[in-house]
């Protein structure tokens, strides 16, 4: 099993994540497709990323999702993963400071999630090897007053992904005809806080500690394909060093 000549949607690819996810893939051997909202920072993952495809998507629109999804599998005959990568995060003084402007960018990221899931699982399942992956936060195990509406949003995120995983395991068994039938795979990525090069070098007295390099979510989700569906399918796998 590998990446080798899979298509790999990277829903959200033009933060820093999304370009040493993209980059990590495309360097495998992965067939991406980038999407983004914003054709100006599109245009810049083109001139950071060789050889990925990118389409202009307002991922918090179910017809538009849709429509790239069957686009998609129109094009390159099927799609073998969902990195889904859009979440910003929103902090607040406290609990009384939670806004709801704050919890509606918080909520956009959930309703993109749920739209790319829904859009791509027949797609995810019919693959030979189907992954679906979001980065979800430690938050969600130590929830804080000040992101408490991002830790809502992440918990939501990651209660949304877990039931994907059922879906993928009860698709996979009704059609079951031998013990490797699990084909597809949902994950949940942990980590505290993203460190790029941009970073580094703007702060190079500090350690980063325990947060988690762009580069190491590019590696992890290259091996997504390396590993067993059944065994994958629902697991959390943290990211903090
Ligand atoms: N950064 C951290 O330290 C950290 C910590 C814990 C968890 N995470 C999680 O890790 C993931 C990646 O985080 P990140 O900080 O690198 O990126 P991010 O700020 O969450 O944004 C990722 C991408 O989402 C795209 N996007 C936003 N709205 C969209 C829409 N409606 N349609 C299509 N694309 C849309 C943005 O591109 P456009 O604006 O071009 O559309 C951007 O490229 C997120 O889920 C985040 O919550 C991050």
């Amino acid at each position: 099993m590998s990446v080798v000549g899979r298509v790999v949607v990277v829903a959200g690819a033009t933060s820093s994540s999304g370009v040493a996810t993209a980059r990590a893939l495309v360097g495998a051997g992965a067939r991406v497709v980038a999407v983004g909202s914003n054709v100006e920072r599109l245009s810049a993952f083109e001139r950071s990323v060789q050889g990925a495809a990118t389409r202009v998507c307002d991922l918090s629109k179910l017809a538009a999702v849709t429509e790239l999804a069957d686009a998609a599998v129109q094009q390159y005959g099927s799609v073998d993963g969902l990195i889904h990568l859009v979440g910003g995060w929103r902090g607040a003084a406290g609990i009384a400071a939670q806004s709801d402007d704050d919890w509606a960018a918080m909520e956009a990221g959930f309703t993109t999630l749920r739209n790319t899931s829904r859009a791509f699982f027949d797609a995810l399942v019919a693959s030979e090897a189907g992954r679906l992956a979001i980065v979800s936060s430690s938050v969600v195990e130590r929830p804080t007053a000040g992101g408490a509406s991002y830790g809502a949003a992440k918990a939501a995120a990651e209660s949304w992904v877990r039931s994907v995983a059922d879906g993928f395991a009860r698709e996979q068994a009704r059609h079951k005809t031998e013990p490797s039938a699990q084909r597809a795979a949902a994950v949940r990525f942990s980590i505290m806080a993203f460190v790029d090069a941009d970073m580094r070098r703007d702060n190079p007295a500090e350690a980063f500690a325990r947060f988690t390099d762009v580069d190491a979510l590019g590696q992890a989700v290259v091996r997504l394909w390396q590993g067993d569906a059944a065994e994958l399918n629902d697991t959390r796998i943290s990211l903090i060093p």
